[in-house]
């Protein structure tokens, strides 16, 4: 029997979601039919990540998991698509019959086709492919995911993407823009542009802060945009944050550590005193900003004393919020060939007192909210079912009652704050 229907499960960043949704695209326009019950798949999509080795070990566990599905349905094909397939390749055997890298995804629907009768690998990497012309199927009627670029060129010495992803490329403004117009049409409120550094994007004269400017131009509710870059950062995107009211007031600048000396090993390329000059920066020109950020934990070589440092400047920013990891060592990395590695328990003890004091951090700024009155995107009931949970344009989730109101997934609601449960808000519609 020919394979007809497709599950796909994703993990990963953001961009691995927005590549499922081109994936579901792709596979509809080939014939397949994309459902949401495993259990009426004929192929089961793993979209991967390959950013820390945890996650790469719980592909392999959910792969066991799946592989018991089988049991009941010999002829079920399983396919490992996104970071990890390209990382490993080949290297991916035992049940899994299709590996597909994240610019192979046209390629599937024919790799489906052949897997029935063998196992087939595509990690091409292509400095062209941008998926453009696809349409994806999204899974969310009012948020949506837009790429303006794909691929990394910064080589951090601890980071995997470059070789997964292959090499930067920009998308032309006048498609991006197109595709806000279209999304805004279809009634969206919320988009976020995607890149793994959205500070060097390139179309010509065109940069970053320019596209910002273009996009806020669509009309469209809500603008955001991720990854930025220090070393690439330009305050003139301040300006046009502060500027129009439709680019929301977050910015995630990752950290990665307070300590020059380890900026310097992990080829980040600017020091503590340029990243502090940015954070100034923002807080000076727009007024309430959010700022998130992502630290590194056990870095080869980083000292009791480095650890510190990166202690100190996170008590001294006050980050809004913070994606914390321990190192993880990843075959083929520059940082997986330097010396002093620091022991595991160190790593997880270093990470333990961080999330400690991001926390306390986090407690403290949102108590500061209470009494304050926050736009709040709705984005379903709260879990509870006695309300509805959502997000401030700057982020922050927020679990809310309402009268009988205009509220509905989607909707924009005024929210005042009430009380907080440390990370998240808690308020009333007004
Ligand atoms: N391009 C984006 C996303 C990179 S992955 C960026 O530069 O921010 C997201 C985060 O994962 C990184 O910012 C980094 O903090 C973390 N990360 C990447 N490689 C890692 C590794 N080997 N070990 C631990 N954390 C890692
Ligand atoms: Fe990885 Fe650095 Fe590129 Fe981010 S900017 S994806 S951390 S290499
Ligand atoms: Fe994203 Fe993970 Fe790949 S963070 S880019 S899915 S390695």
């Amino acid at each position: 029997m020919k394979p007809s229907s497709v599950y796909i499960e994703t993990y990963g960043c953001q961009m691995n979601k927005l590549d499922s949704e081109n994936v579901a695209a792709i596979l509809s326009a080939g014939g397949y039919t994309v459902v949401v019950d495993m259990h009426e798949a004929d192929v089961i999509l793993l979209n991967t990540c390959a950013v820390r080795d945890n996650a790469e070990q719980r592909i392999h566990g959910r792969i066991g998991e799946l592989s018991s599905l089988r049991r009941g349905k010999p002829e079920l094909l399983f396919g490992i698509i996104g970071c990890m397939a390209q990382r490993l390749g080949d290297r991916l055997t035992g049940v899994v019959r299709i590996v597909a890298g994240p610019d192979s995804y046209r390629r599937l629907p024919d790799m489906i086709r052949l897997a029935s009768s063998g196992y087939i690998v595509d990690t091409v990497l292509s400095c062209e492919e941008m998926y453009r012309g696809i349409e994806p199927i999204r899974n969310d009627d009012h948020s949506a995911w837009v790429d303006v670029m794909r691929g990394c060129d910064n080589y951090c010495s601890y980071c995997v993407v470059p070789y997964t992803r292959g090499r930067e490329r920009s998308i032309p403004i006048g498609e991006i823009i197109d595709e806000l117009e279209r999304l805004k049409d279809r009634g969206y409120r919320e988009v976020t542009l995607l890149g793994q550094n959205v500070n060097s994007y390139r179309d010509g004269d065109v940069d970053f802060a320019e596209l910002l400017d273009c996009a806020a131009d669509t009309g469209i509710g809500w603008i955001r945009f991720l990854t930025s870059h220090p070393k690439d950062i330009d305050s003139r995107i301040f300006d046009v944050m502060a500027r129009r009211g439709n680019v929301c007031n977050h910015l995630h600048l990752p950290l990665q550590s307070g300590s020059d000396r380890i900026l310097d090993a992990m080829n980040r390329r600017y020091t503590v005193k340029k990243y502090r000059a940015i954070i100034d920066q923002a807080r000076t020109r727009v007024t309430g900003i959010n700022i998130s950020t992502d630290i590194i934990f056990g870095f080869p070589g980083e000292t009791e004393e480095d650890f510190q440092a990166t202690m100190n400047l996170m008590e001294d920013i006050r980050f809004d919020f913070a994606f914390m990891y321990r190192y993880s060592e990843r075959e083929g990395t520059k940082a997986s060939l330097l010396p002093d590695k620091v022991p595991e328990n160190v790593r997880i003890e270093r990470l333990k007192d961080a999330i400690e004091l991001q926390n306390a951090i986090m407690r403290s700024k949102n108590r500061e909210h209470i009494g304050s009155t926050f736009v709040v995107l709705v984005k379903g009931p709260s879990k509870d079912t006695l309300g509805w949970y959502g997000f401030t344009e700057t982020t922050i989730p927020v679990v809310f009652t309402a009268g009988d109101g205009n509220v509905g997934k989607g909707s924009f609601v005024n929210v005042r704050i009430e009380d907080t449960t440390g990370a998240s808000l808690i308020g009333r519609a007004v």
